[in-house]
Order: C-alpha cells, then structure tokens, then sequence
C-alpha cells in the first residue's frame, strides 16, 4: 500500500480495512512522523510506528528501513491490549531516533527560517542523517552495546548537547526487550508457507527523497520500489503495489502545490475531512485533485490498483474540479519531472468534468462516484479497485 500524493491518503484505514485477508502487516519506511488513523465506532487509534493491522489480530513487522523511536513504540503499544506485544517483532538492523536527533531536527528547521521544510520534528532526517554517517546506533546495538563516544563527540562539534544519550539507550534497551527478531526472516517463513503479508507504506510518493518535490521530502524512501531493499527481501517477494490517492489534494509542511485553494473554499474542505495532522494536529493545506502529479506517482510506483479515499468529503462540497495539466512561461507542461525544477512557477489547468457533489453512498457506488472511478481509470490508465467513503470501515467499496 503506497501513498500517491504527499501522505494523508487514507493508507490506515485502508490497511485496516484489508488486513484481515493477510497474515501480517508490515511497516518498513519512515518512523514516527507517520500518523495512521484508524476508527472503529467511537474509537479512534492512531499509529505512528506500529502497522495498522494492530487492531486485527495480525502479526506485526516493523522493518529494517524504519527509524525506530523506542519511548513513542512503547508509549503506544501501552494503549493497545497487553497481547498486541506479542505479536510484533522489530528488526535489529532498524536505525534509532534518539532525544539528540529531535533537538537537531528542530535546530535545522530553525536555521532554515522562512524555507524551514515543516518536518515532524520527530528527529527523523537527522535520525537517517547519522544512518548514513554510519554513526547510528541500530536497535540490535542496544541490546549488544554500543560505543556511543564518536557519537558524542558528533554531537559536541554540532552544539547539539548528548547527555542524555546513555540514559536514554539503556531505557530503550528495557522497552525493546523481547521485541527485536529478523522482520526479513519473517517475511520469508510465511512466504514459504503460503501465507501473505500487506506492506504498509508510510508518506506518500512525492514525499520520497529522491522523486519527490525535493527538498521538502521526507528522508527516507516513499515509493513502492523500496518495500524490498527496506525490509531485505528479494523484489519478487514484494508483490503489486495498491496506490493510494484522495479525491483532493493536501499537504503538511512546506514546499510547492500548484493545486492549492486557500481562503473559505479550503476551510470548508479542510474542516469537512478533518483535515489536521495525525502526528503534529498542524492544520493540513488542501488543493484540488492533480492528475499531472498523480500520472507521475503512478508511474514510478508502477501502480496498476488504485484505491480512491474520501469521496463523503467532496459530496459535501458545491465546487470540484481536476487539474490536468500546468502552464509554465505559456507553455503547457504535462510532464510532473519536467516540472519538478520549478514545481513553485506553475499555474494548474483545471477541468470540470463532473461532480461529486449530493453523491449518497447509502447503497453502494452512487452515479457521481461511477463518473469519478471511470475518469481516473481512463486518465490515470489504471483500474480502481476500492472506494472509500468514510473513517468506518463499512465506509468502504471493494469494485
Ligand atoms: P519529516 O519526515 O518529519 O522530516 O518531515 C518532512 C516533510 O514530510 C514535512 O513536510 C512533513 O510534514 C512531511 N511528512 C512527514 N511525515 C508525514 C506524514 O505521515 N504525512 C504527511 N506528511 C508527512
Ligand atoms: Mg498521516
């Protein structure tokens, strides 16, 4: 399951949703910055670092390319029955988020002023940063020790202070205590008996650090092509990739979005679809759906199943349209990694070819619903396999 905008697409309900035809859900991107949401009547779980099948009953694998931060793990695994713990496994080859990394990611973000990216500030970059510095300690160093005064000495050169940094190891340590095992080992096994496990992506394709809208990126690997590589199995293990779009638009944090609506219009729609961060409650920007940036997601995802989230939203909403292509200089660019160098420039070229509005999803896919899967099959060249119209889980079409 891979986001195909800039996150928030509506992966956790969606895993949620089809975890219980699979034997595991395993995360293996990203860290804590993720914010998963699930409901369940008048329950409302949301999931940072544990994989959204938690709730299911399912066996849960956090992988070697997730950041790993111990305290928010535990903080969560508290709220969650006391048997969920059994049923996760965390790879040792995971990387640590340590208290250090968070002070330096707010650093940063503070040194950048007006072009601060708006990370999480969960001290995720800086947590990948020392990764690939090779002076971070993996969660299978705690449990065998390690020496952490390069680490220290890092830190000193940075202003950034470590003393905390041993105390915080060995209570990591006592948290992770029975949890660390090899994620790629599991993945395997259950191949091998016939079983299957759904791959929890976490942000969304233009968010990866190498495709998307660089440098407001997350740091870390968004797109379907990095399930294998994160978690250390072979890409035939990894199956087809099920993207995952909104029928609208939005983003946290800063950087370019040629699709974005300010003023009433985006308040409305903002406050219909609860559009506040999971992790940060920052309030999300929103914009109308971009079939530009969407062909490009499709396509470096190699994505042929799609799942549409949030058509309740737009039902709710008089105005709707799509943009199919940006102007650049007079000049209509169609291509999202032309326009990739000057992603701020471009003036989105909209169509409306329908509307979602007074759609009624009380008996199944409405008429509105009907014109919008058909034009995002024909558009994106792709077929949508599943509609989501709600948080509930009965809020859901299977097509
Ligand atoms: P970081 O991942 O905390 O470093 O943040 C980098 C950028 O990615 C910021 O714009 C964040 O708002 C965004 N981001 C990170 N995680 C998520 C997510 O789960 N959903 C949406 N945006 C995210
Ligand atoms: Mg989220």
């Amino acid at each position: 399951m891979v986001g195909l905008q800039w996150g928030d697409e509506g992966k956790g309900k969606v895993v949620d949703y089809l975890a219980g035809s699979f034997d595991a859900v395993a995360r293996y991107n990203g860290g804590s910055n993720a914010g998963h949401t699930v409901v369940i009547g008048q329950r409302k779980h949301t999931f940072h670092l544990i994989p959204s099948g938690a709730l299911k009953g399912k066996e849960l694998l956090v992988g070697a390319g997730v950041a790993l931060d111990p305290v928010i793990l535990a903080d969560e695994l508290a709220l969650l029955p006391d048997e969920t713990r059994r049923r996760l496994v965390v790879d040792g080859r995971c990387s640590l988020v340590s208290p250090s990394d968070k002070e330096l990611d707010a650093a940063l973000e503070e040194l950048r002023g007006t072009s601060a990216i708006g990370t999480t500030r969960r001290g995720i970059g800086p947590s990948y940063a020392m990764r690939a510095l090779r002076l971070a300690p993996r969660v299978s160093d705690l449990v065998a020790g390690f020496d952490f005064d390069p680490l220290n000495r890092f830190y000193k050169k940075l202003d950034v202070d470590p003393s905390g940094l041993i105390a915080w190891a060995e209570e990591s340590r006592k948290l992770l205590g029975g949890l660390v095992g090899d994620v790629a080992g599991r993945v395997v096994d259950i191949a091998e008996k016939g079983g299957s496990v759904l791959f929890e992506g976490s942000q969304g394709s233009l968010l990866d650090l190498l495709h998307g809208s660089y440098p407001y990126v997350t740091s870390t690997h968004t797109t379907a092509a990095y399930i294998p590589a994160a978690l250390g199995i072979s890409p035939g293990l990894a199956g087809k990739p099920l993207g995952i779009t909104k029928c609208y638009t939005t983003r946290v944090g800063g950087g370019a979005f040629p699709t974005e609506e300010k003023g009433p219009l985006a308040e409305q729609i903002r406050s219909i679809g609860n559009e506040y961060g999971a992790t940060t409650g920052r309030p999300r920007r929103v914009g109308w759906l971009d079939l530009v940036a969407l062909r490009y997601s499709v396509g470096i995802n190699g994505a042929k199943e799609v799942a549409v989230s949030k058509l309740d939203v737009l039902s709710r909403v008089k105005e709707f349209k799509v943009c199919i292509a940006y102007k650049h200089q007079g000049s209509e660019v169609s291509d999202f990694q032309a326009a990739l160098g000057h992603l701020g420039e471009v003036e989105p070229v909209y169509e409306t070819p329908f509307s979602l509005h007074g759609a009624n999803f009380g008996s199944g896919l409405p008429p509105e619903g009907k014109k919008f899967v058909d034009y995002l099959e024909e558009k994106l060249g792709v077929n949508v396999a599943l509609v989501s119209h709600g948080e509930e889980r009965t809020s859901t079409i299977e097509l």
